[in-house]
């Protein structure tokens, strides 16, 4: 029995685990008592946020194996030796951009990942499993706040790879394999842990709003680039949904806590309901970090919808759960870990961009 499989606590399959959001879930999962199993390639995060994770929670050590998903005997491995009761599914490739130019990259990494991860729990047994979808699976609104019904039609390669994982994980769940999922569409999670500790930490220029935003107020980049000030929105920039990761973390103990009880499968919104524009989220960093973003009104980014958010009302009625967390909590806890760490976690051990 290895060290880590001592005491009663509940051990859950975390792949991805090293990343952004799984981060820090795993920091939510000890916090309650589970011993997250880390599965993660480091194609994106570093062994520094394992050391940090273990830094916030007091854990002496957190299990970690290096490994790719689509390993299938490694992951049937290690859902044996830590006898994981459940999954939570966060490791895949990312970045819209990227999949347009390398698609089969992700179909690769996110469905064929998936899929081997999914073989593996039906030979070991495991069957329940907490997967990371998109709201980018929605495509371009037929009607606003994206409501769980709306129709699926994702724009771009990524979206097709969370919509193609959801289609397999409803037909494995309904043809009686033991196993059930819970779908979870996250809107665009910001923000870090209070204590600063782990965070977002983009290898190269961030794709993303608030990774930028806080490495212009660091000093790293000079302006923000807003894409598009002549949307159809109430200051012309884009609207989103934006969501504290730490909200998004606890939803998912939620969410596999439900898992555990019930037998039932579900897909469900995580967002807050509000949307904010690009220069709102600026304002409210440049309060929360007393530091002025110098911006630069450029071209719309192609593929960019003008506004969306969430209508978070099913999260609540069938998890109680719902955000509570304000955007100045987001920027505030971005700007902790941003301005702790301007660089990034201090060293890239495996993985290095
Ligand atoms: P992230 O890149 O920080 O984390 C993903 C982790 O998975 C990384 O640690 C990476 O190294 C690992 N990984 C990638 N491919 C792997 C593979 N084949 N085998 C093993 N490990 C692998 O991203 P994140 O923001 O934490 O996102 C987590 C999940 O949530 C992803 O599936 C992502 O698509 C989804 N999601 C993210 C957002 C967002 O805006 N951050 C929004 C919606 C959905
Ligand atoms: N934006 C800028 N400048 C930047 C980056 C972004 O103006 O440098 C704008 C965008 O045009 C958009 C808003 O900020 O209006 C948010 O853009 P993000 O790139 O932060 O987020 P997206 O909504 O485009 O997409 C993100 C993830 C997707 C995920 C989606 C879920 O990148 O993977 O949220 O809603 F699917």
């Amino acid at each position: 029995m290895s060290k880590f499989m001592q005491g009663n606590s509940k051990r859950i399959l975390v792949p991805g685990g090293a990343g952004y959001i799984g981060s820090h879930t795993c920091v939510e999962l000890l916090n309650r008592g589970y011993t997250p199993v880390i599965v993660d390639n480091f194609v994106n995060s570093s062994m520094a946020a394992i050391d940090r994770i273990c830094q916030i929670t007091g854990a002496n050590d957190v299990p970690v194996i290096e490994a790719d998903i689509r390993d299938t005997e490694a992951m049937i491995g290690a859902l044996r030796e830590h006898e994981c009761e459940a999954v939570i599914h966060f490791a895949g490739l990312k970045a819209v951009g990227e999949s347009t130019a390398n698609p089969l990259d992700y179909y690769s990494n996110n469905v064929q990942g998936s899929l081997s991860l999914l073989d593996a729990m039906r030979q070991t047994g495991v069957g329940h499993i907490v997967f990371s979808s998109s709201a980018t699976v929605y495509g371009t609104p037929v009607s606003l706040p994206y409501t769980e019904d709306h129709p699926l039609a994702p724009t771009n390669p990524y979206g097709m790879t969370k919509y193609a994982v959801e289609l397999m994980l409803n037909d494995l769940v309904a043809s009686g394999a033991g196993i059930n999922a819970g779908i979870l569409r996250y809107f665009n999670p910001i923000g870090a842990h209070p204590t600063g500790l782990i965070g977002e930490d983009p290898n190269g220029v961030p794709n993303n709003l608030m990774p930028f935003v806080a490495q212009v107020a660091v000093g790293r980049r000079p302006h923000l680039n807003v894409f598009g000030n002549d949307y159809d929105t109430p200051d012309g920039t884009g609207v989103r949904d934006y969501i504290h990761v730490v909200d998004l973390a606890e939803a998912h103990i939620v969410a596999l806590e439900k898992l555990l009880e019930s037998p039932d499968s579900f897909t469900v919104n995580l967002g807050s309901g509000n949307g904010y524009s690009v220069l709102d989220v600026v304002k409210a960093f440049e309060q929360a970090s007393g530091r002025e973003i110098p911006l630069n009104f450029a071209e719309r980014r192609a593929g960019d919808l003008p506004a969306y958010w969430a209508d978070p009302s099913y999260a609540m009625e069938l998890l109680g759960w719902k955000t509570r967390l304000t955007l100045e909590d987001m920027c505030r806890d971005q700007w902790a870990w941003q301005s702790g760490n301007p660089e990034g976690y201090p060293q890239r051990e495996v993985g290095a961009a």
